[in-house]
């Protein structure tokens, strides 16, 4: 049996899921590492935490004994985007790693604005503005505050890639997450060295880039004993986890759109041609699938404000459900089920790492807005549940401005196993929520990339038309869709209202 492999280097853990060639799941593992916020507005991991977490989520799938590690034909990669490491001339990581969700680099997104020759000029060399997120804001910061450890790096690595070089010893990347560093070409799928040239920022601290399905070297022979693999497993270039994610929701042709609600929020459209939000409020990246484009929303704190809440302000209910091995989020979701639609006037703006999409603001903050003494735990879970949701139409709605055609929308992630959330999504969104067959997000959609790049399908269309298939569907019911968009409306005006106080918090 060919087996291949996917690995998702996440920001709460890494998944390793194996896949036959018709994209059945064999066996799955995920090993959790913590996140660090040394200061206020700082997110940070330690890159060998990830390998570690890499190598043991492995070994936990083979372990299952339901396939042979020799069998594995590829492995495809995963992670969270825009993170930086930075080597030093012998591989070593520098300093831990900024993450996407790390907002330190204001003053050093306003320097590349004025480095590129203003915002226009950095939108024509990478087609995207410079956002706090991005990996080279974060290289600035290092020169700026660090200059030794900037001196010391030789190399500066996404995520996914530091894990490839542990694999292979391979420098490599993929076009999909080499898009959300901003020193892309996205038009033309390759570097700007008229960015880097712009930045001060030599190109050899940059590594091959690929497309998403084509193969960019094999294992190590020690690691492949190590893991239990074979030497000639090949690793495929893999994606960025919102292009993955996507494949691994099969939304690889037009017309397809899909969310998904784990930490953060994305809102996901794939596009044949090359669009740009005029108003830098949506990302456009060049999608996994060769040749195309994708754009998104997203969301930091989506299912992350829901987390937020019941750690921190249901931890005896948390506690009881473990317990009785029960999901602490069910318990919330029924109590939310019990309250009508708009909350009974409560409002929660989920910006609790500040916000990207539509916003692009790091000094945006979270609220309930429109407490009373009867409001309930319920109408604050579903005001977050319904916050998250009007963030996501947020994006959506870019998309529809600019005539992306939307036939259905996929939801994912962990939010999506939560009926109520489906529901409330197709009612704010007025469009029809599907769920496909798999619920496994990026590493499934990179150990399909990898099924590509071994040759057992001839590209991710036909590896997706194979493995995916649409199981469940639910349509806005019209009788909601009016506190809704009343409630959608109010949300919107809290953002601008309160961002001046926002500013000076
Ligand atoms: C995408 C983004 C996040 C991370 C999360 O632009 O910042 O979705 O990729 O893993």
């Amino acid at each position: 049996m060919d087996v291949f492999l996917g690995i998702d280097i996440g920001t709460s853990g890494t998944k390793a899921l194996a896949v036959n060639t018709e994209g059945a799941i064999l066996a799955q593992a995920v090993r959790e590492y913590p996140c660090h916020h040394p200061r206020p507005l700082w997110s940070e991991q330690d890159p060998e935490d990830w390998w570690e977490a890499t190598c043991e989520a492995i070994r936990d799938t083979i372990s299952q004994e339901k396939f042979d590690g020799a069998d594995v034909r590829a492995i495809g990669l995963s992670g969270q985007m825009h993170g930086s490491v930075f080597l030093d001339s012998r591989d070593q990581v520098v300093r831990p790693a900024l993450l996407w969700n790390d907002q330190r680099t204001t003053p050093e997104c306003a320097e590349i604005e004025d480095r590129a020759g203003g915002r226009d000029a950095l939108i024509r060399m990478v087609v995207n503005p410079a956002l706090t997120g991005f990996t080279a804001p974060k290289i600035l910061w290092l020169r700026n505050h660090e200059p030794e450890n900037f001196e010391r790096t030789k190399r500066v690595l996404l995520p996914k890639d530091f894990v490839r070089l542990r694999l292979t010893g391979e420098y490599a990347t993929d076009v999909s997450d080499a898009s959300g560093m901003l020193l892309l070409d996205v038009a033309k799928r390759r570097w700007s060295t008229e960015l880097m040239a712009a930045l001060e920022l030599e190109e050899s601290l940059f590594v091959r880039c690929f497309e998403s399905h084509q193969p960019t070297g094999q294992l190590r022979s020690d690691v492949a004993a190590e893991l239990g693999l074979s030497p000639k497993c090949q690793v495929a270039a893999g994606a960025g986890d919102c292009a993955a994610g996507a494949v691994g929701n099969g939304i690889v042709r037009s017309g397809l759109a899909s969310t998904s609600i784990g930490t953060s929020g994305v809102v996901f459209v794939h596009s044949d041609e090359m669009r740009i939000d005029p108003a830098g409020r949506a990302h456009t990246f060049c999608h996994a699938v060769d040749g195309t484009w994708h754009m998104m929303g997203v969301s930091l704190s989506a299912g992350g404000t829901l987390q937020w809440f019941r750690d921190r302000l249901c931890p005896e209910l948390a506690s009881d459900c473990r317990d009785q091995g029960r999901s602490a989020y069910d318990a919330l979701s029924e109590e939310a089920q019990g309250v009508p639609a708009g909350c009974d006037g409560l409002i929660c703006l989920p910006y609790l790492a500040g916000e990207r999409t539509p916003h692009a603001d790091p000094k945006a903050r979270g609220c309930f807005i429109g407490l009373t003494l009867a409001h309930t735990r319920g109408h604050m879970t579903r005001a977050i549940m319904e916050g998250v949701t009007f963030a996501l139409r947020d994006g959506l709605e870019i998309f529809r401005e600019l005539g992306i055609p939307i036939e259905e929308v996929r939801a994912s992630g962990g939010g999506a196993k939560n009926e109520l959330w489906r529901q409330m999504q197709a009612d704010v969104f007025a469009s029809p929520i599907t769920t496909i067959n798999v619920e496994e997000g990026p590493a499934y959609g990179v150990a399909l990339l990898a099924a590509v790049a071994a040759g057992a399908h001839q590209n991710i269309q036909d590896a997706c038309s194979a493995a995916i298939s649409v199981t469940g569907r639910q349509s806005p019911r019209v009788e909601h869709q009016s506190s809704y968009a009343e409630a959608y409306a109010r949300f919107q005006e809290l953002y601008p209202t309160l961002a001046p106080s926002f500013q000076k918090l």
